[in-house]
């Protein structure tokens, strides 16, 4: 069917209007879908899961991207390897459950065998002028910063990488990430355009009115507010806030942990911000009565009270550390109204369900807070695809950060579709 409510792409990237919210069809065009796959989903560095999802040799995990399946192996030399997931003999997907764990790679096929270096090691009936050296499985970009897995689909992948990952390093390395397991694992289908996915998770203007479970442990006042709004009560609270933070970064950088905020949200391609905030409460943890919902640590660390150190990544991440437990969250674009949320739940390795933590009170507040957003992205694409919408203003005190979300992805767009103009 004819879209006539459609312009083309070009001139929709080049009329975005810097701090409003993006035009429809950026949420609800399946053909912007297909460039938002070309543009940003196969050309930056992808957030998929956490070398404790592949711990042993053998261990494997498969994602898909758009059309792209990938495999994610560990080998026999407890490197992480990633390939596409398609035999080279006549295109066959190779592994199909998201987890498993195998000896080589064989095609359900013909048989066709790859070792755990996506090598081809047994091909029958070829005949002897067949190479099986031409006919090893495709790599695929992959690179582990402190345990959190970062695929790239590109040919060439933005070398801004290393850059990241010699920043956010030191934040990370203190919470040990590969020596966690993960605990659980949640994948929820959002009713929404991955962007409005993103966006609903770069503010958190909708917290208070929608968040009872995260707002026990996080501060209100974390990602921004109108300061000329708040009454003389609130103010002081903001003031304490403001204190705690101050003193707590000073604490915790004293004692070797990294926690002042790192923002390059707009300004690299491999987009990232970082900061260790106080919880509030007891301060251990994103539980609803914040006290720590693990007993082993999960770190390296002085104290329980660690507070939570954010991180999220351009253009599919964000994640949350604490002492005893960290969450991790990838976003995966199924089609133009619809994105898959996965979510995992880290604890050390050696600790046992049951004993050391209970899993509800370990997943109680974002298997809630997840609900709740993933109904807000749904309220958001269902008023993307009527007639009364136009971009609307985000808040300068509380949405910035969801305004250089979309200063990345159009700047991303401009300079794939339209690279005579800056990107960034
Ligand atoms: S398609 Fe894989 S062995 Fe034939
Ligand atoms: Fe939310």
């Amino acid at each position: 069917m004819l879209d006539r409510t459609a312009s083309p792409l070009l001139s929709l990237i080049r009329r975005r209007r810097p701090g409003y919210s993006l035009e429809a069809p950026f949420y609800t065009s399946p053909e912007i879908f297909a460039a938002d796959l070309e543009a940003i989903f196969e050309q930056t560095w992808l957030f998929v899961g956490v070398e404790p999802d592949v711990p042993e040799p053998g261990d494997a995990m498969t994602v898909d991207i758009g059309a792209n399946a990938i495999l994610i192996v560990r080998d026999d030399d407890m490197q992480v390897r990633a390939f596409h997931n398609v035999c080279r003999h006549r295109g066959a997907r190779l592994v199909h459950e998201e987890k498993t764990t195998v000896g080589n790679l064989v095609c359900r096929y013909h048989s066709w065998t790859y070792d755990l270096s996506g090598a081809l090691i047994h091909a029958e009936h070829m005949g002897s002028e067949f190479d099986r050296k031409c006919h090893g499985l495709k790599p695929v970009h992959v690179r582990s910063l402190e345990g959190l897995i970062f695929i790239c689909l590109a040919d060439e992948p933005p070398a801004d990488f290393d850059e990241m990952a010699a920043a956010m390093g030191p934040y990370l390395a203190p919470h040990d990430i590969r020596n966690s397991k993960v605990a659980f694992q949640h994948d929820l289908i959002e009713p929404g355009n991955w962007k409005l996915t993103m966006e609903n998770n770069r503010e958190c203007y909708h917290c208070g009115a929608n968040h009872p479970e995260l707002t026990v442990p996080l501060f209100a006042y974390g990602f921004g507010f109108a300061p000329e709004e708040l009454d003389e009560a609130e103010r002081e609270q903001a003031a304490r806030y403001g204190c705690l933070t101050d003193d707590s970064h000073a604490e915790w950088e004293k004692a070797g942990i990294p926690s002042r905020m790192l923002e390059h949200l707009d300004d690299m391609v491999t987009g990232y911000r970082t900061e260790r905030l106080p919880l509030d409460g007891d301060g251990e943890s994103h539980t609803m009565d914040t006290k720590a919902a693990c007993r082993i640590p999960m770190g390296r660390f002085p104290s329980a009270k660690m507070g939570g150190l954010h991180f999220w990544t351009q253009p599919n991440s964000w994640h949350h550390f604490m002492g005893d437990h960290a969450v991790t969250f990838s976003v995966i674009p199924i089609d133009a109204e619809r994105s898959l949320l996965r979510t995992k739940w880290l604890v050390h390795k050696d600790a046992v369900e049951g004993v050391d933590y209970d899993l509800e009170n370990l997943i109680g507040v974002w298997m809630a807070t997840n609900a709740q957003d993933s109904e807000l992205v749904g309220f958001c694409q269902n008023g993307a695809r009527t007639t009364a919408y136009e971009p609307g203003p985000y808040s300068p005190h509380t949405e910035m950060l969801v305004d250089k979300f979309c200063n990345w992805y159009i700047g991303r767009m401009r300079e794939h579709f339209d690279p005579s103009t800056p990107a960034l």
